[in-house]
């Protein structure tokens, strides 16, 4: 664990002061501190113009500037009114990236500079706590050499009931960030080691001691379940297929579970209809929406949400073998749809298809589905944003609530009757892939998945195409090279409503 709180900074965490300062309007520095020593450091090193106070920038002062204090690293939070959970989360990934190329080892955090913003104190303690721990992430399972340079923070709080409560929100952040950073280390292990057995068997293990449900379907299970259309995705690969199903009951029986759904693809070749090489490896993080969900499920269990969820991962491998399937073959979903297979490369709404049938048979109260579903979410959003497809007007609302008060990034995308009907075939009830065009392939996709819901649930697709790796210069706190955790923040903050 990287961040405690003391009642005062001891003696290790006088390496690094670090310290933040905001402004009241363009070119007007306010600072919060009320220590005259810290805040005429800050006014010094502004009128000099080294330091502006912009929202994540840093500047590193080396030598005692501050009383007991070996090194001054000064924060940037920006416009004052534009400072929220989010813009924090940021600057302190910013603060830990410099103190981690400064090479400190310990650093204390002046809560006082950011006494001004109205944060809580637990507030603090968990965005501090969690943008400390997600920052920190690093993927080493196989470098000889890990070079994995560690910062501990240390929050000081005089007052004991700050303290509880800084400390408080240091566990949320403990839990939120492990279940984030299991995420992201399963989908950066390479697809030999992280198949499918190996993932089911990793969330059990991570599963192990909360009280999370995991039942793992194997390959004769998943075929007396009659999922042919998740099967036919396996047939390619020498790795077998399993679905793993989460349990979480936080919450009284009679209240019905949210469903979430996760695209566990552990590698994708797009088999028979084989992807480009340049950039395949890529492919590994196909896993990444059931990778999420099943991050999604550890930090609500150590949450402790007043919740009940399911999360049902079909994890698979999509490979071209002699018992692949081949464009215009034909499979049967679960609900007994059949599905001609135009493209082996669309391969994960093949997967989810028979999940959402399964999910749906149960009846939740809603159903989420996350996946890196298309490249065309990609052309039409970049990476700015997580493509959000429902026909639901008010599980938009609070989609996007959930999204604001977690600070991450959706943008609504059109789901329409018109999308369904340009997956038309000859020959089965259904094709999965856009007729006679392509276009507007992420919501055809969507459109596909959406024909699948039974009984009329409430449901929403999240196409995490767009952020699933490599995002460190959208959010500091994400790695430049690696799995992200797309969306994990706005499931727990939606569940916490739910
Ligand atoms: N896994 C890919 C989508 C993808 C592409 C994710 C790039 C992340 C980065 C998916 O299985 C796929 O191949 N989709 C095809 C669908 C097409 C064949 C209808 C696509 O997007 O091109
Ligand atoms: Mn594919
Ligand atoms: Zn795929």
């Amino acid at each position: 664990m990287l961040v405690s709180v003391e009642s005062k900074f001891p003696k290790k965490a006088k390496e690094c002061f670090v310290v933040f300062a905001g402004l009241s309007a363009k070119d007007k520095l306010k600072s919060f501190c009320t220590c005259d020593e810290t805040k005429a450091l800050i006014t010094k090193y502004f009128k000099k113009g080294a330091f502006k106070a912009e929202h994540g920038e840093t500047l590193m002062l080396r030598g005692a500037e501050k009383d007991g204090f070996e090194n001054v690293l000064l924060v940037g939070m920006g416009l004052n009114k534009k400072v929220n959970l989010e813009s924090l989360r940021v600057a302190v990934a910013k603060a830990y990236r410099a103190l981690r190329s400064e090479k400190q080892k310990h650093a204390g955090f002046c809560l006082d500079s950011l006494s001004g913003y109205k944060f809580k104190n637990q507030e603090l303690g968990y965005v501090i706590t969690e943008s400390v721990e997600l920052t920190n992430y690093k993927y080493t399972d196989y470098l000889s050499e890990p070079n994995h340079h560690q910062v501990s923070v240390t929050l000081a709080a005089a007052k004991a009931s700050d303290r509880n409560q800084i400390a408080k929100g240091i566990e949320e952040g403990v839990a939120t960030s492990s279940g984030i950073n299991f995420a992201r280390s399963v989908s950066d292990a390479p697809s030999n080691i992280m198949n499918p057995e190996k993932l089911a068997k990793e969330t059990q293990k991570a599963a192990k001691g909360t009280k999370l449900k995991v039942t793992v379907w194997d390959k004769p299970r998943i075929k007396k379940e009659k999922m042919g259309s998740l099967l036919g995705v396996a047939a390619g690969s020498a790795a077998d297929p399993r679905v793993i199903i989460m349990e979480y009951n936080g919450a009284p029986k009679s209240k019905k579970p949210i469903a979430f759904v996760g695209k566990g693809l552990t590698f994708d070749t797009g088999g028979i209809s084989i992807k480009p090489s340049g950039g395949m490896e890529a492919m590994k993080y196909d896993m990444c929406g059931g990778a999420n969900v099943i991050g999604t499920m550890l930090a609500i269990a150590k949450l402790g949400l007043k919740v009940n969820i399911t999360a049902y991962v079909g994890a698979v491998e999509n490979m071209p073998d002699g018992e692949a399937i081949k464009p215009g073959d034909i499979l049967t979903a679960r609900n007994g749809k059949t599905i001609e297979v135009t493209n082996t490369d669309a391969e994960g709404r093949l997967v989810m298809a028979d999940l959402l049938v399964y999910a749906s048979e149960k009846k939740p109260a809603s159903i989420f589905s996350i996946a890196t579903l298309t490249g065309a979410i990609i052309v039409a959003l970049g990476h700015l944003h997580t493509g959000l497809f429902t026909e639901d007007d008010k599980l938009n609302d609070k989609i996007q609530k959930a999204a604001d008060s977690a600070g991450e990034d959706l943008w609504r995308m059109p789901l329409l009757d018109a999308h369904k009907k340009q997956m038309i075939s000859h020959y089965a009830d259904i094709c999965n892939m856009g007729t006679p065009s392509r276009a507007a392939g992420s919501a055809q996709a969507a459109g596909f998945l959406s024909e699948f819901i039974g009984n009329e649930v409430p449901y929403a697709h999240f196409d995490i195409a767009s952020q699933m790796s490599d995002m460190g210069s959208i959010y500091p706190y994400c790695p430049d090279r690696g799995a992200c955790g797309a969306m994990i923040r706005t499931f727990i903050e939606f569940s916490k409503k739910a």
